[in-house]
Formats: C-alpha cells, structure tokens, sequence
C-alpha cells in the first residue's frame, strides 16, 4: 500500500479510529489497482477520488437512518462500501449490472471482510423491482436513458423506481445543486429535504437529497 495513500486516509478520516481508517486504506488500495486495468472510478487522481467522492459519501452516513440500506448503480462501492465500514451492524447491498463492478465488489468484501454487504448483480430497470432493504442510498447512477433527461426527470424517474419496493420507507440521493431547484409539482409528489454537505476541500458542496416515501411498509 502506498505511503501516499495512508497519508492522506489519516488527514481526511483524522477523527476515525483505527478500525475504520484501515479498512478504508485497505478499500481504497484496492479500488484504484482495480481502476488502473478496469477503469472503475471516477476520475485517477487518488487525492480527489478521497477528498470528493469518499469525503461526501462519509458524510451522507450522517443523515442515515433505517437499518439496511441498497445501494443501486453502485460502481466501484461509492457510497455502500463506506457506509458498510461505518455500519457494521447493518446490512449493505450493493447492487450493478456491470460485470467488471460486481467481480470487483465481491473481492473486495471478502478482502475486507465485510459481513454485512451483499453483492448483487441486477439491473434495476429490468422490472418488477423488489428492493427488501428499508433504505436507497444512491450516488451518481446514470446510464444511456438517463444521461439525457435533465435532472428533474431524472431525479423523478429514479424515485417512481425506488418507490415500487413497499419495503423501502427512505432514499438519500448524493447529488449536486440542482436537486436545490426542484419544482413545486414535484415536491407535491415526493416529500424531499435537502441537506448541504460543507467540505473542507472544495468550493462546492454537495447534497444530500433526503425523500420518505409513504404507504410504505415501514413509513
Ligand atoms: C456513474 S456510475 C456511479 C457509480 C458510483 N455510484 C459512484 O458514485 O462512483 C453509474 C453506475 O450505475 C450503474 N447502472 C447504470 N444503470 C444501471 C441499472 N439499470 N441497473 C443497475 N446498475 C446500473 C452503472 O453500471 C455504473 O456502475
């Protein structure tokens, strides 16, 4: 594991314990090996992968609730896999469709010994969908369909989807500032909060979009 690595672990998780910041020194070692023959991360620049991706999905365990939690378009693990290590108690589903994602997910738990997660491949457009987690943790998921909706359509397009499993009674969406710009039809449809994640690092801040479902089972 590089020098450079644990270097910036220990100055972005300072507050962390031992634990937590091994398994993610461990995680993230393996993730950018597997991102520099499989393309699996957002961008290879390891200190901004950390402060950004890592950082924001970090936080969003802060406004978490329930006791299990799917995490659909998953990649690489961004955000289930940090949650899995903050929770160990809880159970984590990660769920893709891609194959190189899963071969990677499923290496990964057993590498870090993650007991909690489930590794599952599926595309969740293929209906019907039966997510049995009481939570939707969600960052980034995209694809050919909805690349081209802008984000209001898409953000309801994910949310009918999310909402079709009666089990799930929350979803927190890791997003940026147009979830802030949401339109009065839509918040008549779903009951949304936002949160703003301050970071440290960059101008920007991210999201955290909150939504509770009812005439769920758990609502
Ligand atoms: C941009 S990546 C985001 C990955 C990760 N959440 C992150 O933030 O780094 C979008 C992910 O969604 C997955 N995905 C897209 N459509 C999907 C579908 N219909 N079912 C399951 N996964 C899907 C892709 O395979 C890809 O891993």
């Amino acid at each position: 594991m590089s020098l450079s690595l644990v270097k910036i672990i220990e100055d972005v998780f300072v507050k962390e314990d031992v634990r937590v910041k091994k398994l993610f020194s461990k995680y993230l070692d393996l993730l950018f090996k597997w991102h520099d023959i499989n393309n699996i991360v957002s961008s290879s620049d390891k200190d901004y992968v950390i402060r950004r991706e890592i950082y924001d999905s970090y936080q969003l365990n802060n406004y978490l609730t329930g006791n299990s939690y799917s995490d659909i378009g998953t990649g690489g693990g961004i955000p289930g896999v940090i949650i899995s290590i903050l929770n160990p108690d809880k159970k984590v589903i990660l769920i893709d469709r891609k194959s190189t994602f899963i071969d990677f997910l499923m290496l990964a738990k057993a590498d870090l010994g993650l007991n909690n997660i489930e590794v599952i491949h599926k595309d969740v457009l293929k209906l019907p969908l039966r997510l049995n987690t009481d939570t939707v943790i969600l960052k980034n998921f995209s694809n050919k369909i909805i690349s081209k909706m802008n984000f209001e359509n898409k953000f309801i397009y994910l949310m009918r989807l999310i909402k079709q499993s009666k089990q799930v009674s929350k979803a927190y969406m890791l997003t940026g500032s147009p979830v802030l710009e949401l339109s009065e039809e839509c918040f008549r449809e779903f009951n949304v909060s936002t949160y703003v994640i301050q970071s440290p690092f960059f101008e920007t801040n991210r999201i955290v979009a909150e939504v509770k479902f009812e005439n769920t089972i758990d609502s």
